[in-house]
């Protein structure tokens, strides 16, 4: 094996936009000690060894070449290597989190920039080109006089993605993968309740499309600014014009995502990977969070990979998707270290002590062989007045109705979203406004464990058959603060006498002297494209039609997976972080 170079080697490429003035010495030095900072502070054993880093040029089949970063560990036994792929750079906050901190404790990162962003040739299309690419790179891996014959594969979000369209095709060196919130299917997540999900997927593609806007202070005043321009955005109508002004000319896969609606149509077959999730080998450990925009596919990941005998472990903390990064950090950094030096590195054992570790909001962290534990189904049902009961209420009583009108839609506030405004809120206003129908129970006389999909059936009728259904289970403490627990989202072309949502998976414990609520509205505005009351197709609707809701009593109700065992499980992990 070669031995390392000591400077930062991209001089000859002139690709690199970041921080041109500081000399490459310099920059791998204070790097290395800021990284080592955050290493320690995030509770990561002691970095273990210095490593240069090198920019490299990967081809591809097509004759184009991607840009990487090696991160190069200067000792004769590294740990293995790792490879991440993704969009964003190769820059802060990717290098620190994704390369420096392993690179310090023996690891070689590959960090490549993916087609089409930060210097790798050829046009961004999100997701499309990952599987071919992501395999051409493994080919190259394959040749390099350094490569320690094994790798693994990390990162979050986009750069999970990149994970699931190599593991389609398993290269044989891949020794294990840590995904956090990595979806295996766009399409899911861009059209999966029926409804365009505009607060995400525009917010993504306005972020991608500016974030190699050579004047920095103009993309950090569009990050500023994002929210109000995207509720703007999304308000104006025909939304595609709205949109396409604030997108520019970048982002030009927008429109297509918007035209395609159908879940059959081929359009998305080269962005989702479902086939990877029977073919994956290698241990994983899945990482994700509860308020997660991802969370329901990591979710099914885990349950595929364990159904099939997969070594997969799963950790599902308290956090957002943008919180992965922040809040969720030190404890996903921890899990994933410990994860490579168990299946790639050289870790006497195990440390882990169970394949689950759930965070149970309201509660702190367990741990549990798997995940959804066994639960018996606890049914709450709708009562005239605003009520919850064990029971159904006596027949007779009239529908409880609202109107929902596209010109004033029920605002998102708070839960699964791609901004800083997302995650737990307090949600009381919403009980108060005429386009919501609230339910508040008694207050509970004991805890109650709520582990799984909470799922609500309405007897639901409405005067135009182009409805939206969203649901809410919140839970109001002893001093009467609402706070969100469980989302859900449908939308309807031809209304159907019941309505059957599953809602957003949980692990939470609504405490005793607390109060059960369910929420009812036509519209979430901006996380959903609103519907507009017609058929007509997103892009270049402008006509409005509004809606009443009617929600008969009886069958109407609300079905929560309750953990009778929950309360004697002891807690491991100690940690409440
Ligand atoms: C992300 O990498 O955070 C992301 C990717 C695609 C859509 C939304 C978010």
């Amino acid at each position: 094996m070669t031995s390392p170079r000591t400077t930062y080697s991209d001089s000859h490429l002139g690709t690199s936009t970041r921080t041109r003035s500081e000399p490459p010495r310099l920059r791998t030095l204070t790097g290395r000690v800021g990284a080592n900072a955050v290493g320690a502070a995030l509770g990561l054993r002691r970095a273990s060894t210095r490593y240069s880093v090198h920019r490299v040029k990967v081809p591809m089949r097509d004759g184009i070449h991607l840009v990487a970063d090696h991160y190069w560990p200067a000792t004769s036994a590294p740990a293995g290597t790792l490879l991440v792929r993704g969009p964003y750079g190769r820059g802060l906050p990717m290098s620190l989190v994704f390369a420096r901190l392993y690179a310090a404790r023996g690891y070689h990162v590959v960090l490549q920039s993916v087609r089409g962003t930060f210097g790798s040739a050829g046009e961004f299309e999100p997701m499309v080109n990952e599987a071919a690419d992501g395999a051409d790179t493994v080919e190259w891996l394959r040749r390099q006089s350094w490569f320690t014959g094994h790798f693994a594969t990390i990162g979050v979000s986009y750069l999970g993605f990149t994970q699931w369209a190599l593991l389609q095709d398993p290269p044989p060196e891949l020794a294990a993968a840590v995904i956090t919130a990595g979806p295996h299917d766009l399409r899911a997540s861009v059209w999966g309740t029926g409804s365009f999900a505009i607060n995400d997927f525009l917010g993504w593609s306005d972020v991608v499309a500016h974030q190699e806007d050579p004047i920095r202070i103009r993309t950090g005043i569009r990050q500023l600014t994002a929210a109000r321009r995207l509720a703007r955005a999304a308000a104006e109508l025909p939304m595609g014009e709205s949109a396409r002004t604030m997108l520019g000319t970048g982002a030009p896969w927008f429109e297509s995502w918007v035209e395609h609606a159908d879940h059959a149509d081929p359009f998305w077959d080269r962005m989702r990977f479902p086939a990877a999730l029977d073919r994956v080998q290698v241990p994983v450990l899945l990482v994700g969070g509860w308020q997660d925009i991802f969370l329901r596919q990591t979710l099914q990941q885990y349950q595929r990979l364990r159904q099939r005998g997969v070594d997969v472990a799963l950790t599902v903390g308290p956090w957002t998707h943008v919180q992965l990064l922040t809040k969720g950090l030190a404890i996903s950094a921890r899990e994933t270290l410990e994860w490579l030096d168990t299946h790639l590195g050289e870790a006497p054992q195990p440390r882990r002590p169970s394949p689950v570790r759930i965070f149970v909001t309201g509660h702190g962290w367990h741990y549990r062989p798997h995940w959804p534990p066994p639960t018996t189904e606890h049914s709450i049902y709708l009562q005239p007045g605003g009520g919850l009961g064990e029971t159904p209420p006596e027949p007779g009583a009239s529908p409880t109705t609202f109107r929902y009108h596209p010109e004033n839609p029920t605002p998102t506030t708070g839960g699964p979203l791609l901004s800083p405004n997302g995650g737990y809120r307090d949600d009381g206003r919403l009980a108060a406004r005429e386009d919501v129908l609230s339910f508040t129970g008694a207050a509970l006389p004991r805890d109650l464990y709520v582990h799984g999909n909470p799922v609500i059936e309405l007897a639901h009728t409405s005067d135009n058959p182009n409805v939206d259904v969203f649901v809410r289970v919140s839970e109001v403490d002893a001093k009467g603060h609402s706070r969100n627990v469980s989302d859900g989202y449908q939308r309807f072309g031809d209304t159907p006498e019941t309505v059957r949502i599953e809602l957003d998976p949980i692990a939470h414990r609504f405490t005793a002297g607390s109060r059960i609520r369910v929420l009812i509205a036509g519209s979430w505005f901006p996380r959903y494209a609103r519907n507009l009351g017609t058929p007509e197709p997103a892009l270049t609707s402008q006509t409005m039609k509004p809606a009443t809701h009617s929600v008969h009593f009886g069958p109407s109700r609300l079905v929560l997976p309750v953990d009778p065992s929950a309360d004697s499980v002891a807690d491991p992990g100690g940690d409440l972080t």
